[in-house]
């Protein structure tokens, strides 16, 4: 009966939440009840403020005991006298040495990785070389750097634990399931973003202030025009391969208007298992901070006392093709996610300074991706020398044919 429902793998790396033994496999369970010391890493940013939101309501549970940030340092510095924090670090001042050195604070239990881009690479490394838990809010590190952060937290005593809405559900869906060989697919919802229901003719007037208005989220800038191009579910795509070491014929995207169920797993048998709350990253944070127990949500729960509708429908990816070039990318493997991260990055930087237009950033994104070859580095400093060398590549195709 057991091999009647068994989905093989091709992937080499496998990976799960809930192996046949243990929830919680590659170390012990953390010390239940025991007060948890977080290091937070762009503490001024969006996940930042979130962060903030969930240690404060949950103060008898969780310590800041460092944090860091970008550049805005009146912020940080009201953040540090708030909560009472003696380790911050500002990268405009330290460098990514802060980042590190904060990371690896023999105080810290876990690290939330709340910064954009993939400033916090060395970071991450150090942290799991410490054996700290990481948090990863942050995609881009895992897209460009999978191969690199998996291998480093299997020979870690800490743990990844995913804090992106989509993943941090997937995590939930597979709790107290026996998943070995037993997923059939992830299913991974989006809200479908600012431009969801406008077509392809509007897509092209449309501008950098109609991308900014995110119709269920509140995040940073980045995240919110790559969710108008789609371009984040499709970076999500490759994070989930990594985090769950699934392969990317596993990983469907549904379009979900309402972003009710933040994501899905369905099972050999055909069951889905979905998790669901109202839209606040604070949900997913404070999960990952306090797994494996929980506490009270900061958040209301949903209503079932009012109507309450949950739309699902296929992504359309004709409009929006940063989707499809995402998948091909994770299909190709190798350096072809990396390219479509910098060449995404370096579009939407271009699009921002309203030097790129809407529909020129998946063409963009194509085009870097047809002219860079190569092998992906192994090595950590190869791997960002590489990563801006591509980004610069396509701030030059822009200059010049855009
Ligand atoms: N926002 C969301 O709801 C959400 C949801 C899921 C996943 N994510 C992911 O989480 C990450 C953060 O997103 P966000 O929306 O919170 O971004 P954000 O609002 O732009 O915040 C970015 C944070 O990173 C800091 N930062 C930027 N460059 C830095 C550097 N070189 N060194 C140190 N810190 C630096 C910023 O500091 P300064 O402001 O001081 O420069 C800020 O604290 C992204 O990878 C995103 O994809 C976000």
């Amino acid at each position: 009966m057991e091999n009647l429902c068994r989905i093989d793998d091709e992937t080499t790396y496998k990976r799960s939440y809930s192996n046949d033994e243990n929830i919680y496999p590659f170390r012990q369970l953390p010390e239940l009840g025991k007060k948890r010391k977080i290091v937070l890493l762009g503490a001024t940013g969006s996940v930042g403020e979130s962060t903030l939101r969930v240690i404060r309501e949950h103060s008898d549970r969780l310590e800041l005991a460092g944090i860091a940030a970008g550049r805005r340092a009146k912020e940080l510095d009201a953040i540090a006298l708030e909560f009472d924090v003696d380790e911050t670090s500002l990268y405009s001042r330290e460098g990514s040495d802060g980042l590190e050195r904060l990371a690896t604070l023999p105080d810290a239990d876990i690290v939330l990785v709340a910064t954009t881009g993939t400033v916090a690479l060395r970071a991450v490394l150090a942290a799991l070389a410490a054996g700290k838990d990481v948090a990863i809010a942050n995609k881009e590190t895992l897209v460009v750097a999978g191969h690199i952060v998996m291998a480093a937290e299997q020979l870690s005593e800490g743990r990844i634990f995913p804090v992106d809405s989509e993943h941090n559900a997937i995590f939930q869906c597979l709790e107290g399931n026996r998943t070995h060989g037993k997923i059939r697919r992830l299913l991974l919802t989006a809200s479908g973003g600012a431009f969801r229901d406008r077509s392809a003719e509007e897509l092209k007037y449309v501008t950098v202030e109609d991308a900014l208005q995110h119709p269920n989220w509140s995040m940073g800038p980045k995240i919110t025009v790559d969710s108008a191009t789609m371009a984040n579910k499709g970076l999500e795509m490759m994070e989930a391969g990594w985090l769950f070491g699934v392969s990317h014929n596993k990983i469907d995207v549904v379009i979900h208007p309402q972003s009710i169920v933040h994501s899905m797993v369905e099972f050999c048998d055909n069951s889905i298992i979905a998790q669901m709350s109202r839209p606040s990253m604070t949900f997913a944070i404070q999960h990952a901070l306090m797994y494996p127990e929980r506490s009270n949500g900061i958040h209301e729960s949903l209503d079932f006392t009012q109507a309450l509708s949950l739309d699902f429908r296929p992504p359309d990816e004709e409009r929006f093709p940063c989707l499809r070039l995402a998948r091909e990318a994770m299909v190709e493997g190798g350096i072809n996610p990396l390219v479509f991260n910098a060449a995404n990055e370096a579009a939407v930087e271009a699009f921002m300074n309203k030097r790129l237009s809407f529909i020129d950033i998946p063409n963009l994104i194509s085009d870097t991706l047809e002219q860079i070859s190569g092998r992906l580095p192994d090595d950590v400093d190869d791997l960002i020398e590489f990563e801006a060398s591509v980004n610069v590549h396509a701030a030059e195709i822009i200059q010049n044919n855009y």
